[in-house]
């Protein structure tokens, strides 16, 4: 678990603090916890419809699976919703980001929905005209910006870990070797006049 306190840690601190989440977000959102959770059916019905009607998410899961996967959901949304939106809560996103990662769960897939979320608590408080709409749809993308920046970069430590354990490359090597391989892209679209 260590680790994945680490991650979630090295992750924030890489944010500039304007668009890190706030206290006060996490503030606005206790105060809208009512609300918020009136919206879970509904959120979880729409989240799932679209990862199942596009068929790179669809083969992701298992015949029969899509029950237990929306009450996952649902459960992820409470536990967001009640907080606290602490250092537990975004160790815990660094360890459901490894659940991912064991189904193929790609990093666009993950980015992709935590926007989605931000987008249907702007619509649904918009709708509802809630007196705070704005701050709150601000408090949600900096929460979905956070917990996809905890997953992506959880994605790139557990595969420099995989290289380690397996070929035993060291994760500086690997770094060295990516940036080698990114310099020879960009000099050969250069010369492409790319
Ligand atoms: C904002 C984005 C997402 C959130 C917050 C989220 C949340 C969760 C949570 C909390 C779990 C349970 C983790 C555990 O058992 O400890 C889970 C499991 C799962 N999620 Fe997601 N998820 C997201 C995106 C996706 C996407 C894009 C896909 C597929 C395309 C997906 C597919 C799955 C699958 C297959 C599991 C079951 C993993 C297993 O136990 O085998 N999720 N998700």
């Amino acid at each position: 678990m260590t680790q994945m306190v680490e991650i979630a840690k090295e992750a924030l601190e890489q944010m500039p603090p304007e668009t890190r989440f706030r206290p006060e977000d996490a503030a606005l959102i206790a105060r809208h916890k009512e609300v918020l959770l009136s919206w879970t059916d509904e959120l979880v019905k729409a989240f799932y419809d679209s990862l199942f009607a596009h068929p790179p998410t669809r083969k992701v899961f298992r015949e029969g699976e899509r029950p237990e996967r929306e009450k996952t959901l649902a459960n992820w949304w409470r536990r967001t919703v009640e907080g606290p939106l602490d250092a537990g809560y975004f160790t815990w996103m660094a360890k459901v980001g490894l659940v991912h990662v064991v189904r193929k769960v790609e990093n666009p897939m993950m980015l992709a929905m935590a926007s989605f979320v931000a987008e249907f608590v702007e619509r649904k408080s918009h709708d509802a005209k809630l007196p705070e709409a704005d701050p709150l749809t601000e408090a949600f993308y900096r929460l979905s910006m956070a917990v996809g920046a905890v997953i992506t970069h959880g994605y790139d430590r557990y595969r420099a870990l995989a290289l380690y354990n397996v070929a035993g490359m060291e994760p500086a090597l690997l770094d060295r070797l990516t940036e080698e391989e990114a310099k020879g892209m960009l000099e050969a679209l250069r010369k492409e006049g790319s």
